[in-house]
């Protein structure tokens, strides 16, 4: 029996000699494993006599039984003990000052397309929408845009790719949003389709477009606010009278001018390209284009139904990236799309 009790002390011993719980499942083995300790004595019963062997036996079992409680609260105190040092070790501090949350904001591009819808629908016009990936129809063929023209061309448009790697015939990026004038037009035309009076049609569409070109003034990736008005007396004048108003609205001056250069494009006859200068302060008497605009060319009329001897109107094509650039002072127009927020969080 002094033998047994050792045991339960060397056990005990044993067992508080160890923080490690890999380690303590070594030591129970040397006690309670197949050759352990306890197991060994058990084997020992058989050679003793009957009588005795139902006391020792028990003694034994008493033995084992305080081992193996022993252990159970070995490893019940080791559990406890590491998930008081995880507890600590993962404390938060509530007390540390916090890292903050920056406040969002607008892109200054954003920024510009809402005042620009903004001055816009105060002189009545909707604001419309159309696909970045256009048919050739709409982005050229409607708008009277030849088979022939440099535009079309890989070298200044993108197409997109068919499931063989070619190109997909009939679509592309959009590379201007004229085709929303299309679109518009034949909407408009099949929502009145058999009224008698079409009413008039004042809309811009501001949206991203497309253009393989990249440099300091040109992004591949650019926007542009189309412009519309079709009626039956709507003219060029009315055309210098609204990008005028809305430039000066747009800027919050009467200190600058405005000027239309003759130009071409295949939508509109006449055409212009518009100018602007501030007449003071950094930018005084600096001349930048920032649109492009004409009476609609009959011949996009006819493309969508309407009667170009009964309908007149005009369209221009604004880049308000440019205009965003003179409003802030902005000399590269790739700051814009770099996404890095020590240059976007100044417009906050
Ligand atoms: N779509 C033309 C361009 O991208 C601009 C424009 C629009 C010109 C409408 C005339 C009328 O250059």
């Amino acid at each position: 029996m002094q033998n047994f009790d050792q045991i339960i002390q060397d056990a005990l011993l044993a067992f508080a000699a160890t923080d490690d719980p890999d380690a303590l499942e070594q030591i129970k083995a040397s006690f309670l494993g197949k050759n352990g300790q306890i197991p060994g004595l058990l084997k020992g019963l058989a050679k003793l006599p009957p009588d005795e062997r139902k006391l020792v036996g028990a003694a034994i079992n008493r033995v084992k039984e305080a081992v193996e409680s022993a252990l159970h609260a070995r490893r019940e105190s080791l559990r406890q003990m590491a998930l008081a040092a995880r507890l600590a070790e993962e404390a938060l501090d509530v007390t540390l000052p916090g890292r903050g949350e920056a406040r969002g904001g607008l892109h200054p591009v954003t920024r510009t397309l809402e005042r620009m819808e903004g001055l816009f629908r105060s002189i009545g016009f909707e604001v419309a929408d159309g696909p970045e990936i256009e048919a050739d129809f709409q982005n050229f063929t409607a708008l009277n845009t030849p088979e022939d023209h440099p535009a079309r061309s890989m070298h200044d448009t993108f197409y997109l790719q068919d499931e063989n790697g070619g190109v997909a015939p009939g679509i592309l990026l959009r590379t201007h949003t004229s085709p929303i004038q299309v679109r518009y037009m034949q909407a408009h035309v099949a929502r009145y389709a058999g009224a008698e009076t079409m009413p008039e049609i004042r809309v811009i569409a501001p949206g991203r477009v497309y253009r393989v070109d990249s440099d300091a003034t040109h992004s591949p990736m650019f926007h542009q606010v189309e412009g519309l008005w079709v009626g039956e007396q709507v003219s060029f004048a009315d055309l210098k009278g609204v990008i005028g108003d809305f430039l000066r609205r747009f800027f919050e001056s009467d200190d600058l001018q405005v000027r239309f250069r003759p130009s071409f494009f295949p939508f509109t006859e006449p055409s212009a390209e518009i100018d602007m200068a501030f007449m003071s302060g950094a930018l005084k008497g600096r001349w930048l284009e920032i649109a492009g605009c004409g009476m609609v060319h009959p011949n996009v009329l006819r493309h969508v139904n309407i009667d170009p001897e009964k309908y007149i109107g005009f369209a221009f094509g604004m880049g308000p990236d440019r205009l965003t650039m003179l409003r802030y002072g902005i000399n590269d127009l790739r700051l814009f799309y770099d996404g890095d927020l020590r240059f976007l969080g100044q417009f906050v």
